[in-house]
């Protein structure tokens, strides 16, 4: 018998999104398989995020088609495709300032993961101690470290219930010894069968999680693959150029 590729969990063929004239996603081809962790590396304004916004919804792409799990969701609003599954975090973190931690994951847990009053409480519980927020539940996020607002980010996608989980630039900004935590996060949710694409500029970190990687540049694909071999690639070492990426 043939042995065939799994189907892809998600993907994108074709993706390009134009601002005016700047192609900030320009022909992307992307796909992560299910329980795959995928790494996105690329220099400042390379399109990652941009991708992640056209993965997630958060704006029509202006060329490309979108698959979850093989049907087409290229046109779904951020809603629906939460809904399915697709949860993001957000560069800047967008957490409801004034509301507790609890609460703001409760809000995501309703909302996003569309459980009732006690259902989300009890989700919000749940995702508080599985992301390490136990200790701070009833302070208002906008009093948290930038630890705790990194893993509020991920705790409220993750009260969504997704199957995947794109992260972008969680780890900026940490002590190594915060950073440590986070990736035992991300391992943790790994090994429970999470399927997730993580942006990030440390690429230790990301080399202790990530089983592929792709380095964009100015909207494209400029590699993939394993990522030590990515990053020996002579194209992504000439992005990087007096930017040593390790
Ligand atoms: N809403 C927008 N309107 C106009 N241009 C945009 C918009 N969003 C992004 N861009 C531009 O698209 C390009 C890609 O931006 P993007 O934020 O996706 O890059 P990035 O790879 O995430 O960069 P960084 O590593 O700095 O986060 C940049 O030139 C950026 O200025
Ligand atoms: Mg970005």
């Amino acid at each position: 018998m043939q042995m065939t590729d799994p189907r892809p969990l998600l993907s994108g063929q074709g993706l390009s999104k134009t601002y005016g004239k700047l192609r900030a996603v320009d022909g992307v081809d992307i796909a992560v398989q299910p329980g795959e962790a995928l790494g996105i590396v690329g220099p400042n304004g390379a399109g990652k995020t941009t991708l992640f916004g056209a993965l997630a919804g958060a704006f029509p792409v202006s060329a490309g088609v979108i698959r979850l799990d093989g049907a087409p969701i290229t046109t779904l609003p951020a809603h629906r495709r939460c809904a399915l599954g697709i949860a993001r975090t957000h560069q800047v973190p967008r957490p409801f300032l004034g509301m507790t931690v609890f609460e703001n994951v409760q809000v995501a847990a309703r909302a996003g993961g569309g459980l009732d009053d006690r259902a989300s409480v009890a989700r919000a519980a749940q995702i508080l101690g599985a992301t390490g927020l136990g200790d701070v539940a009833n302070r208002p996020a906008g009093a948290l470290g930038l630890l705790d607002r990194k893993r509020l980010e991920v705790a409220r996608a993750l009260a969504t219930n997704p199957r995947i989980l794109l992260l972008d630039e969680i780890g900026g900004g940490l002590t190594e010894a915060e950073l440590e935590v986070l990736i035992a996060l991300i391992l943790d949710l790994k090994a429970q069968g999470m399927t997730v694409i993580w942006i990030e500029h440390i690429l230790h970190a990301l080399l202790k999680v990530i089983d592929r990687l792709i380095c964009m540049a100015e909207g494209r694909v400029l590699a993939e693959g394993a990522p030590r071999a990515v990053m020996a690639d002579a194209a992504v070492r000439a992005a990087y150029l007096g930017s040593d990426p390790e």
